[in-house]
């Protein structure tokens, strides 16, 4: 399986501290933004990512990530002109994405919790297309999914005025290589976008959508405002200085799925050992 990070857009909603720098590049505590979902396709053990934004911001992901081979994976960058919609990336990333099933996973979503692993396993070994519900107190600003008490969805809808259910749809989505043209088939909506909500009404309606449900120990976290990037980086920082362990550090992902040996993760250790973040990777080799 294949992975894409869609990590484009204009961020407009957080202007200014987006006029200049790409959204899902902000720090988001001690990380950029994109090491988040990153994580999430790492630990889903997808090694082959394509990660897209703006021809203004490519370079610089490049230069934050590079080629992947540090973390025994590989990167594939590509440019999306303009931000026509969720469902481009796979009409951008049709070569890269080949034969292979993919997933989707959007570079300003951050998924936390204790069975997530599992949860994206069996997401993996779905057929057709596998997309998740997370309950949330408003889901008016995201895709909404309706379910009948037997769990069988009855309707999926784009940012509605009166949502049918408090299930949101996060930004996480697993298809089989039918997306492909399925996205190329999508109108734009109303606000001119190609949705990704049209690609999971199309499997829908060949009966090939499921739906995992995220319960309450998984945290879905929202960066939209500068309230909830705050929140979310609060979040964080809470979670790492009572446990100790860092959420989302790539390196430490990478190690523990042995996609890197222990000599180099006290490379990278040592390259950092100025700043906590190094020390933390030094100290997973003490715990051996
Ligand atoms: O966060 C989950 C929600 O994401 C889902 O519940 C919705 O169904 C889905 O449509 C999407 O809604 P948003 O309105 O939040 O998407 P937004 O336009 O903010 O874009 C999400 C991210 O993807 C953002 O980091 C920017 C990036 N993006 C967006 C578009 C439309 C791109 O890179 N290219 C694009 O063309």
């Amino acid at each position: 399986m294949k992975g894409i990070i869609l990590a484009g857009g204009k961020g407009t909603r957080l202007y200014p501290m987006t006029k200049s720098v790409s959204k899902q590049l902000l720090p988001l505590y001690d990380k950029p933004m994109i090491y988040y979902p990153l994580s999430v396709l790492l630990l889903a053990e997808i090694k082959e990512i394509l990660i897209i934004s703006t021809p203004n911001d490519i370079n610089d992901y490049k230069k934050l990530l590079g080629d992947g081979s540090n973390i025994g994976v590989k990167f594939t960058y590509a440019i999306q002109e303009k931000p026509k919609g969720l469902a481009d990336a796979f009409i951008i990333g049709e070569k890269f994405i080949g034969k292979d099933d993919v997933c989707l996973i959007l570079g300003d979503n951050i998924f936390y919790g204790s069975n997530l692993s599992e949860i994206l396993a069996n997401a993996k070994k779905n057929k057709g297309a596998t997309i998740f519900a997370c309950t949330v107190k408003d889901p008016k600003s995201f895709g909404v999914i309706e379910l009948d008490k037997d769990r069988n969805i009855v309707s999926i809808e784009e940012k509605p005025q009166n949502p049918k259910s408090n299930l949101a749809i996060p930004g996480l989505y697993f298809y089989d290589n039918t997306v492909i043209e399925k996205a190329k088939h999508v109108k734009p909506s109303p606000r001119g976008e190609i949705e990704i909500t049209a690609i999971n009404e199309a499997y829908l309606k060949e009966n090939n959508l499921n739906v995992s449900m995220m319960g309450r120990g998984i945290a879905w976290l929202d960066t939209g405002t500068p309230q909830n990037l705050l929140k979310a980086a609060e979040f964080v920082e809470a979670i790492q200085s009572r446990q100790g362990y860092y959420i989302s550090c790539i390196e430490e992902i990478a190690w523990r799925k042995k996609f890197i040996t222990n000599e180099k993760l006290k490379e990278i250790g040592e390259q950092l050992k100025m700043t906590d973040y190094g020390k933390y990777l030094l100290s997973l080799l003490e715990e051996e």
